[in-house]
């Protein structure tokens, strides 16, 4: 297969709302849960590719603090499921360089023990590899991870004078993690979904029909390269330049 390397100024963080699973599985008279199953090779080749372009940090959307709402089946299949990618991936993103985080609220007595031992297992393994950051939005919620950073604030006995945008980044679950420069979203869907917001403030969106285990290293070289394309205002003022023939 040809590498995707060479795009110019690769973004330093992607993030993915890995969407469409169920869909992609209804389209196949399959389970949903197969939707899930289908969806690792994509995630697998997305990881191969976010290496070849320098990409370094990846953060993947794989359950969010909403998804309990779904049936008990599909709930227990996702937690298994992450087990088992755990156990039999574990080693391959060890020998690639990557190093495994979780991010989430992993305090939550619904997440079986069993696989907080092998988040634990993967996190430890891969904790010195430097080649790319592979964050794992697991129980996952923005409006959580905003209220978890308030609360250590408070526990801290911060007087209220002190509290500004770097000390609450400082609790956030990971506060070395740069935030997003491109947010994906597979499956066509135009929302949040309570993903990074307080990291994704100023992130651009790409938003693909694809869905999520349609996508692959081309389609995040598709979707990074509509990214680059983007002019970032961050507030400011629209180039007075654009648009203005006379040069
Ligand atoms: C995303 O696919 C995976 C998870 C939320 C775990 P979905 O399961 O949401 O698939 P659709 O959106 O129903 O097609
Ligand atoms: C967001 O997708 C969560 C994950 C991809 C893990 P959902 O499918 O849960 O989001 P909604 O319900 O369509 O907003
Ligand atoms: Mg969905």
């Amino acid at each position: 297969m040809p590498e995707v390397s060479g795009l110019s100024q690769a973004p330093t963080h992607v993030a993915i709302i890995m969407d469409g699973n169920g869909r992609w599985a209804n389209a196949r008279g399959l389970h949903r849960t197969q939707g899930h199953a289908a969806g690792e090779p994509a995630l697998f080749d997305v990881v191969h590719g976010a290496l070849e372009m320098g990409i370094e940090w990846l953060t993947v959307y794989t359950f969010s603090t909403e998804n309990w709402s779904r049936d008990e089946y599909e709930v227990s299949f996702l937690m298994e499921f992450n087990v088992d990618l755990l156990e039999r991936r574990r080693d391959e993103l060890n020998e690639l360089g990557v190093r495994v985080i979780f991010m989430g609220d992993l305090d939550d007595p619904r997440i079986p023990p069993v696989l907080l031992d092998r988040i634990r297992d993967a996190e430890e393994l891969t904790a010195d590899n430097t080649k790319m950051s592979m964050v794992f939005a697991f129980n996952y919620g923005g409006r959580r991870e905003i209220v978890d950073a308030v609360r250590s604030i408070v526990e801290d006995g911060v007087d209220s004078d002190a509290v500004d945008e770097g000390l609450i980044r400082q609790h956030l679950y990971i506060p070395d993690m740069p935030d997003p420069e491109l947010v994906i979203r597979t499956s066509g869907e135009q929302r949040t979904s309570n993903y990074l917001l307080w990291e994704a403030a100023y992130s651009e969106y790409v938003v693909t029909e694809v869905l999520w285990p349609d996508f692959d290293r081309y389609e995040l070289a598709r979707c990074v390269e509509e990214y680059q394309a983007r002019e970032r205002r961050f507030g400011g003022a629209v180039d007075a330049s654009l648009g203005d023939s006379s040069g």
